[in-house]
């Protein structure tokens, strides 16, 4: 055969496999200007709440976050939105939206500051804050490990020492056995690929390292503390729904005629997604056997957020703008507003077959141009995914309030609530109140 026939047989095969793979996996965009956000329905049991979580609106602690925030070269948390002073106040805005229920996380640092020793007072607030929400009439729901945990733990490597779940686990359950009369819902853990990821791979998140080997250790052993917290608290009460947050990023194609970029996206959707949804169904994880992860859960939390788009030439940090389709629009944090995603990632999270819980949706909006349709958007498209049938129990909106954005510090606004952090005066924002007429809404339907 010539040359030529040769390149002819790879030219349609090549153009074949794209058309495939663009069939398969179609990347669903709407258009948003026939579509009126304010049609939609849910029923009197769906949920709507607020999530935040320790580090990011205490203020004052002291954990890994802190001593990575001291040697590296973003903002440090400092007050934060000193809620651990202002808590009541905080809770007063909780009802003044009208949530149902209120996400978020407990302290580790502040109830074990050293090992084994139990801080009485730290374990007495978080416990009259429960009492407080609960007379309120709004439900918590707790996650154990949100990104922070004490520094005596980080010194001992974390997660990075399978030796170290244990201590993890017992500090669950005593906090687990102190709550859990009036604490039905527990996270377990937020997002084990954002923090493996963020701190083992893009330095971005203490410990700050970068280590492929290391970043797939943690990300198992999160998967495995999971696994055994869920069943030792299963044991201790098992009425309690357990469940974690699994962020789903959706990676597509920046380029849909390019089988490079099909292959990089295919590859990263597999490290950020596809490997915990499968240790979490089959049992496990980079060829380790994890039995106890198997079915670990009564729920599954989605944290949604964006898509991204990829090609072999990814930003090292995300000290950029990721690329965008044209129609979309760039949110604060540099990457785009995608609303139709929550479909394609509320189908991968019910392949798990437990009901789904929206544990974070949000976006970063200085000015609040965005927040107000953004919510829209998402909401909407909640809405259409309970018609079509799909188990989706409740809505949590990333954030309550502006707060500790992490390796961006307070450069990035996500609150419903405007937070002045000289005053700490928190301010409603027009799209708190779109927020609160919503869940009004909701409830009259
Ligand atoms: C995290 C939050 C964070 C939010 C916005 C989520 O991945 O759970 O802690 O603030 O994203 O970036």
């Amino acid at each position: 055969m010539e040359w030529w026939t040769y390149l002819s047989f790879a030219a349609v095969i090549y153009v074949a496999t794209i058309v495939s793979l663009r069939m398969l996996y179609p990347e669903k965009h709407l258009d948003w200007s026939i579509i009126d956000e304010t049609q939609r329905t849910f029923p009197e049991s769906f949920q709507w709440g607020v999530a935040t979580a320790s580090h990011q609106i205490e203020g004052g602690n002291s954990n890994n976050w802190t001593e990575f925030e001291t040697r590296s070269n973003i903002e440090e948390s400092g007050d934060a939105c000193d809620h651990w002073n202002r808590w009541q106040e905080d809770f007063q805005l909780l009802e003044e939206l009208g949530v149902a229920t209120y996400r978020f996380s407990l302290e580790w640092s502040r109830i074990e500051p050293e090992k084994g020793h139990w801080n009485a007072e730290a374990l007495q607030q978080y416990s009259d804050m429960i009492d407080d929400l609960c007379r309120r009439g709004i439900r918590p729901m707790i996650t154990l490990h949100h990104f922070s945990h004490p520094q005596w733990f980080e010194q001992r490597e974390g997660f990075l020492d399978k030796d170290n779940i244990g201590l993890w686990v017992h500090y669950c359950e005593k906090v687990f056995e102190r709550y859990c009369d009036r604490v039905t819902d527990w996270c377990t853990v937020n997002e084990p690929e954002v923090f493996s990821i963020m701190g083992y791979f893009m330095k971005m998140f203490p410990p700050g390292k970068r280590s492929l080997r290391s970043t797939l250790t943690v990300m198992r052993n999160v998967v495995q503390a999971h696994g055994i917290v869920y069943h030792r608290l299963k044991q201790h009460n098992p009425v309690c729904r357990i469940g974690l947050a699994k962020n789903v990023t959706l990676f597509d194609p920046l380029k849909r005629w390019n089988l490079l970029h099909w292959t990089t996206s295919a590859a990263l959707n597999f490290v950020w997604n596809g490997a915990i949804v499968r240790a979490l169904k089959k049992g496990t994880m980079f060829g380790k056997k994890m039995p106890l992860v198997r079915g670990s859960l009564d729920f599954i939390g989605l944290n949604y957020y964006t898509h991204v788009l990829t090609s072999p030439f990814l930003p090292q940090t995300n000290e950029v703008n990721f690329p965008k389709r044209s129609h979309e629009t760039m949110t604060d944090f540099g990457y785009p507003m995608y609303a139709e995603g929550l479909e394609r990632a509320v189908k991968m999270l019910e392949t798990l077959e437990v009901p789904i819980e929206i544990t974070e949706n949000g976006t970063a909006d200085q000015h609040d141009t965005l927040r107000p349709i953004h919510l829209q958007r998402h909401v909407w498209m909640v809405s259409e995914l309970l018609q079509q049938g799909h188990d989706i129990r409740s809505y949590y909106h990333w954030s309550l309030m502006d707060n500790f954005e992490w390796a961006e510090g307070y450069s990035l606004r996500f609150g419903l609530y405007h937070v002045d952090y000289q005053t700490q005066v928190r301010t409603l924002r027009q799209s708190g109140s779109i927020y609160r007429d919503i869940i009004n809404e909701a409830s009259q339907d």
